[in-house]
């Protein structure tokens, strides 16, 4: 595998790439990686010549400095499960690499901003879109890969490219899970023996919502899963939700797509999950 760390290098390599007709696929994400992550690669693959796996722990996308300052960063680790995955090329920027400092970005994505993530970690999605729509200016990738466990993520750079006409297609791949159900995520590093049997309550109360969906009875269901979080201790629900998959408004009878999603600290650590529960023709 290939790592680079400075943009000029990599454009470099890809101009050298795209002269021979080679296909990019790119997989933006911050380390820690897990084998969601993998899953990541691995669609990557499938789909495109050269695949470039980036690693950068955005800092404009963290509305808490104390999170920032604890992201876990394990690079070592991340570059040996890229290089058993086959992965042909690291990008691992610098901030100084990104950022010049001096720097304004605004991205009116409308309704997405304000809702469930977006309102309990104010501006993330205009640092995401920032730090995404760098690395797709550099890459210029054909395609590019992103997990489900984001989901409202998916939209918002959906919405990006749309906006700006980005010539990029998005994969969104599905959620990798502990064989418990847990869903992965490089936060669950930071998971003490009591919080992460606590956590189950997430993917087992998406479990019984899937088990149990009825557009007609939305109200109900939320207000079940609700409790069933509320009362578990350990854990402290921030929202949960089950919304019109487009525009992640709450969903009505006749939504094309439904989608319940999660957030909630167990312990000190901020968890999110989701299932998608119906697509109807
Ligand atoms: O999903 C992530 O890991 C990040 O939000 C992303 C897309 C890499 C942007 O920093």
């Amino acid at each position: 595998m290939k790592i680079f760390t400075t943009r000029e290098a990599l454009q470099k390599h890809l101009q050298q790439a795209r002269a021979a007709h080679k296909t990019i696929g790119l997989v933006p994400t911050m380390g820690a990686l897990h084998q969601g992550h993998v899953s990541l690669i691995k669609q990557a693959q499938a789909c495109n010549d050269e695949i470039i796996c980036s690693i950068f722990v955005n800092p404009t996308q963290f509305n808490d400095p104390k999170d920032l300052e604890k992201y876990p960063r394990t690079i070592e680790a991340d570059i040996q499960m890229l290089e058993q995955a086959n992965c042909d090329i690291l990008f691992s920027p610098d901030e100084k690499e990104m950022y010049d400092g001096n720097e304004q970005w605004h991205l009116d994505i409308g309704g997405l901003e304000n809702l469930l993530e977006g309102k309990f970690r104010p501006g993330h999605y205009q640092g995401v879109t920032q730090i995404v729509y760098k690395l797709f200016s550099l890459v210029k990738p054909d395609t590019a890969f992103f997990g489900q466990k984001d989901y409202q993520q998916f939209l918002v750079i959906s919405k990006m490219v749309e906006l700006l006409s980005l010539p990029v297609k998005l994969v969104m791949c599905p959620i990798k899970r502990e064989p418990d159900g847990l869903a992965m995520s490089s936060r669950n590093i930071h998971l003490t023996p009591d919080d992460r049997q606590h956590a189950l309550t997430l993917s087992k109360t998406l479990d019984w919502i899937e088990g149990n969906f009825d557009a007609g009875n939305i109200t109900g269901l939320k207000r079940n899963a609700e409790l069933m979080i509320g009362n578990e201790p350990g854990i402290e629900l921030e929202y949960f939700e089950i919304a019109d998959g487009d525009t992640l408004l709450p969903a009505v009878e006749d939504s094309k797509k439904v989608v319940a999603l999660v957030a909630a600290r167990a312990g000190k650590t901020r968890l999110i999950d989701n299932v998608i529960l119906s697509l109807k023709p």
